[in-house]
């Protein structure tokens, strides 16, 4: 199958390029990477790939129409898996601006390309057509404690100006299948963790910053809960999503792992204290508490399991395992990330109002 990815380096999407293209290099797929490699793109995250002939990168912006429509023509795609987003909550708090163009109007305009590629095919080709739209369970907004995770058809209510952008781009991807036919389908994740996320995040932030042996910042009490899934489970969703997923479905796509973020940074701390012992002592001692993020969402959490049913699939990566892994990861791989804290982004605190 030939498939375009956007965003295919970012955290997401590039765990989807290596798992679609296999460690050997499988002939499976042909994939295209787009991507306007933005301050948090890594090629590196694409180095086991760069030399497969089955891979190519395409630095572009999902606004480029034109751009966008002459690659969709020279490489003529079967589908294309849409993860190029702004993703940040706190940076959408200091300026909501990018998230607006990039993830509304990027999606708008991508959709317009992919739907002229898709009417011009013909027969089979056609009929086999997907357009994965890749999304997050903050656009259903805050759930209480105690109430049961969110299932397919929760209302929207997004709180924060990323969660905004991320329903409007829904709503766009919805309303393109329904008035025009287009064989999409929306995908809505819970919270990822895993090799080659931005340490912007709460588990790559936290682990850098325990290595220095510098504060660890949780906001609030720390009770805020979130539902974790390792990148990895789901890459081989979205690839669940497009072999067996049905144009106008949605899949809530998560592992039925909720933490709350003070459990999460202290399994950080301890996997770091076995991992790499700290003379001073255990790296609890650096947990700080801070002020919450503005409009703090309490909990997400989404009910996997119709789409555990509908695409055959499930998580394989648990929490413990997940964490160790990842932990590892990040101790090994200082080659990684300290040209980013010295380049592009120092872990200093984001989404503070002045
Ligand atoms: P984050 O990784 O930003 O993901 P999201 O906001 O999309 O869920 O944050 C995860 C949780 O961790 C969230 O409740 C905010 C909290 N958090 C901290 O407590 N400290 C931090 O330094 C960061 C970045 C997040």
């Amino acid at each position: 199958m030939k498939i375009v990815v956007t965003g295919g380096c970012g955290f997401i999407g590039s765990a989807l390029v290596r798992l679609l293209l296999g460690q050997e290099w499988s002939d499976a797929h042909r994939v295209l990477t787009i991507d306007r490699l933005s301050y948090a793109a890594s090629t590196e995250a694409l180095a086991d790939v760069a030399g497969s002939p089955n891979h190519a990168l395409a630095k572009i912006d999902i606004r480029s129409g034109e751009k966008i429509a002459g690659l969709l023509a020279s490489f003529t795609p079967d589908a294309v898996i849409h993860l190029a987003a702004e993703t940040h909550v706190d940076r959408s708090i200091d300026d909501p601006s990018p998230f607006i163009t990039h993830n509304i109007e990027g999606t708008f305009t991508l959709l317009e390309a992919v739907r002229r590629h898709w009417r011009a095919l013909s027969g089979e080709r056609r009929d086999r057509f997907r357009f994965i739209h890749v999304s997050t369970d903050e656009v259903f907004g805050a759930l209480a404690d105690g109430t049961p995770p969110f299932a397919p058809h929760a209302p929207y209510r997004p709180s924060s100006p990323y969660a905004a952008s991320k329903a409007a781009s829904d709503h766009l991807v919805r309303s393109w299948h329904h008035t025009y036919g287009l064989p999409a389908i929306v995908t809505n994740c819970t919270n990822n963790y895993g090799p080659f996320q931005f340490p912007e995040k709460l588990i790559p932030l936290t682990i850098i910053k325990a290595l220095a042996g510098e504060p660890i910042p949780i906001y609030g009490r720390g009770d805020n809960i979130r539902d974790w899934i390792h990148v990895e489970d789901h890459a081989r969703a979205l690839l669940a999503a497009l072999e067996r997923g049905h144009p106008g479905e949605t899949y809530l796509i998560g592992a039925r792992c909720e933490r709350d973020n003070l459990a999460v940074v202290e399994t950080i701390c301890a996997e770091l204290d076995r991992l790499v012992p700290d003379p001073a002592g255990s790296r609890r001692r650096l947990i700080t508490f801070v002020a919450d993020r503005p409009g703090h969402d309490f909990r997400y959490a989404l009910d996997p399991t119709s789409a555990c049913v509908a695409l055959d699939w499930s998580p394989r990566i648990t929490f413990e395992d997940g964490i160790r892994y990842t932990v590892a990861w990040y101790a090994g791989r200082r080659d990684w990330w300290e040209p980013i804290l010295r380049r592009r982004y120092d872990g200093h605190r984001l989404g503070i109002l002045a």
